[in-house]
Order: structure tokens, then C-alpha cells, then sequence
């Protein structure tokens, strides 16, 4: 049986009644993973309304949420239990990706999935590895299961590609029962080809179970079938309608794999863990494709402009196959601050995947996006008069 978290000895609580917030060894081995998207307190503290910033830190569909979506959630029974099973969606995500609908596991945003395949797969002492630096959940769901995950980082100098072979040995002599890989990578935009995924997933030799994440992939311009690598068995896909249709606010994701290995992480899922609402929205985005390649060819147009505009500052931008932007700017929390407070327009500050000097753009329609680089130039021109 699994332990509950912390509970190996070493977790204590402090006194509640010690002076100043409640402090827990918990807190300092298992910190909070940081996300993109606004944070309410910091606005409150700047003394910013939400709705007067905008958002380049979240990368999701610049055209904002599905057609029917709103008229869908309006009509929606309150007071109705949703569906545990998600059945119509769970139906309709098999239509469209022609897959059967009990390959598919639908979760509270793909977050819920992750975690859920930590919980199912890890146990102390078993090994998980992480290809870095990379989206935070991993990390924190590993050490949820009191497992400190191994990161095999990519090089720097190599537009953030991996060593594969490096990488491939790592794998084979850990037998680790969980690999995370990002594809595309989140903050970097690498994107992995179908047979280096491959290489990944056979190095475990039928051990482990590869998790592909695959949040981004709709927006990236030539993708390849990953569904075909769900016939090897020990691969798990991971997609994210909140980014798909911009339903970030109702979390909706979905996890693809085998029948055996969706049993054994939905036993870990609570009842009714994904809302009415979600599942309505997720049922009416779904009749929508073209919102997806609308939104992907935005995307396309606007990451050239930026990538153009951001170059001729002499900001080095990476080549990126997502729908955001890896840039070098140097010191960049406090680039972010001063957008934000400044120009109100907030991008994320990448100093937790261990790159203080990048900030990672989300990208959003070619006038927003010029509203972006107006704001750049401005901070720079500050910056510049300064020294
Ligand atoms: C790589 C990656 N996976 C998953 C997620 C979470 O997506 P969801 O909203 O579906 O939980 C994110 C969100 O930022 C992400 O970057």
C-alpha cells in the first residue's frame, strides 16, 4: 500500500502555536513547482485588475476558447453529478483519433494525469528520470511518491538538444519505472523525432513505462503519429485540451495508453475528478478541429514575427517547434517585473528550469504580439539610459 506523503520519519509540523506561518520539512523537499499564467497575489500587490495584463506567460490557443463552448457551459445542469467514467467524451476523443474509447483516460488537466502515473508507478526506491530542464510537475509528482527523479539536462550549446546516447545508456543501466520526456519540450520548444522516442522507450526493455507529453504537440507545424509507439505497450501519451481549445480555467487533459497501464493509474483517480463543465466544453471543442489548426497557423505567423523583431534587438531567440519562445535576455525576473508593472504584459521568468537569463514567451496573435516587442523595446531603452 502506498505510504502517505512525508510520512517516512523525517516530515514534522511545526507548533501552531509558533509565531509566523506554519513551517514543514515537507515545504523544503517538495517545493512548490512554479507555473506561468497570472498569480493573483503579486497582481493584487502591483495593484493590477487581471484583465488589463496581458498574458504571454501561459501558452495556449491565441484565439481563446472553442466556438460553443460558453453557450455550452450556460445551459449546463448545475446540480447534476458529471460523469465519473466520461463516457460521451471519452467516445468522442476515440472517434476523432480513431482509437478505442477504453485506450483513454481523461483527466483534471493533464497535471491530474501526471501525478496520478507518479502515484501508480513509484514507490521509495524505485528510480524515474527526467529529461530537463523541463515542465515542473514531473519533478513534483516524483517526489510526491518520495522518489528524487534523475535529470538528464540538455545541452545548452546545442539548442537544448540531448546527448541520445548518453541518454540511452543512463536509461538501460537505471531500469528506472518512469522516464518523463516533453515533445515538444516545455521552455525550450525542442521537438523529438519519431525514432529518437522510439530509442527512448525500448532502452527501458519492457521495465518502465515511457510518458510522453505531448501538451503542445497541436501546435507544432510537422508532427508525427505518436500513437503508432502505443502499440509498444509501455508508452503512456499525455495531450492537453486546456492548450488544444484554451480551457485552462476548466482543466481538461487526456491520457492515451494501454488498456493494463490506464487501470492501474485510474485507480488513483478520485470520483468525479473531472467537472460537469469541463466534460461539456471538452464534448463541444471537439466538433471544432479547425479552431486548432486556426489557432496553430496564428501561432506560425506570429512566432516569425517575434522571432524576427526579437533577433534585430539582438535578443537571441531559440528555434522552437511549440507555440512559445525560448529568449536569452539576460537578467530576466527583473525584465518581467518591469514589464508587467510598466507596460502591463507578462511573460514567464524561466530562473526555475535553472535559466535565469531566459523568459519564455507564450504566443499570441501578431497585434499582441506587436504590443510585446513596443514593450520590450521601451524596457530596453530604460535599461540602456540606466548604465
Ligand atoms: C508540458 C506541460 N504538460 C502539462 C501541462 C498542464 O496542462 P493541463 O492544463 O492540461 O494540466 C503544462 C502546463 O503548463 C505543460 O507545460
Amino acid at each position: 500500500m502506498k505510504r502517505a506523503p512525508g510520512s517516512r520519519g523525517t516530515a514534522w509540523i511545526g507548533s501552531p502555536l509558533a509565531e509566523g506561518p506554519m513551517q514543514t520539512h515537507f515545504e523544503e523537499t517538495h517545493p512548490a513547482p512554479v507555473h506561468g499564467g497570472l498569480d493573483a497575489r503579486e497582481l493584487e500587490s502591483l495593484g493590477l485588475r487581471p484583465e488589463a495584463v496581458l498574458d504571454f506567460s501561459a501558452s495556449i490557443n491565441p484565439l481563446g476558447a472553442a466556438p460553443g463552448v460558453r453557450e455550452a457551459l450556460r445551459s449546463l445542469p448545475p446540480d447534476a453529478y458529471p460523469d465519473r467514467s466520461c463516457l460521451k467524451l471519452r467516445r468522442a476523443l476515440g472517434s476523432r483519433l480513431d482509437i478505442q474509447p477504453d485506450s483513454i483516460l481523461v483527466g483534471n488537466g493533464s497535471t491530474e494525469l501526471i501525478h496520478l502515473i507518479a502515484r501508480a508507478f513509484l514507490d521509495h526506491g524505485d528510480t524515474a528520470v527526467i529529461f530537463a530542464p523541463t515542465f515542473g510537475e514531473y519533478a513534483a509528482a516524483c517526489r510526491l511518491g518520495e522518489v528524487s527523479p534523475l535529470f538528464l539536462p540538455s545541452n545548452q550549446e546545442a539548442e537544448f538538444r540531448w546527448d541520445l546516447p548518453h541518454a540511452l545508456n543512463i536509461i538501460s543501466g537505471l531500469r528506472p519505472s518512469l522516464v518523463f520526456v516533453c515533445n515538444p519540450n516545455n521552455p525550450t520548444g525542442t521537438y523529438l523525432g519519431e525514432e529518437e522516442v522510439r530509442q527512448i522507450a525500448e532502452s527501458l526493455d519492457g521495465r518502465g513505462l515511457l510518458v510522453l507529453d505531448e501538451a503542445y504537440r497541436s501546435f507544432v507545424d510537422r508532427r508525427w503519429r505518436s500513437q503508432g509507439l502505443l502499440r509498444m505497450g509501455n508508452v503512456a501519451l499525455l495531450r492537453s485540451m486546456t492548450k488544444d481549445y484554451a480551457l485552462a480555467g476548466l482543466r481538461l487533459g487526456y491520457m492515451l495508453g494501454s488498456k493494463e497501464v490506464l487501470a492501474c493509474v485510474g485507480k488513483f483517480q478520485y470520483s468525479w475528478s473531472v467537472s460537469a463543465a469541463a466534460q461539456a466544453a471538452g464534448l463541444v471543442a471537439l466538433d471544432h478541429p479547425q479552431h486548432v489548426e486556426h489557432g496553430r497557423c496564428i501561432v506560425g505567423a506570429s512566432k516569425k514575427f517575434l522571432t524576427g523583431a526579437l533577433s534585430r534587438m539582438g535578443l537571441e531567440c531559440l528555434p522552437s517547434a511549440a507555440n512559445f519562445l525560448l529568449v536569452r535576455v539576460g537578467e530576466a525576473a527583473r525584465l518581467r517585473r518591469e514589464l508587467l508593472t510598466r507596460y502591463k504584459v507578462c511573460v514567464r521568468d524561466c530562473a526555475s528550469f535553472g535559466l535565469p537569463e531566459h523568459i519564455r514567451v507564450g504566443v499570441r496573435n501578431i497585434e499582441e504580439s506587436r504590443r510585446l516587442v513596443r514593450a520590450l523595446k521601451a524596457a530596453a531603452a530604460i535599461t540602456d539610459n540606466h548604465e
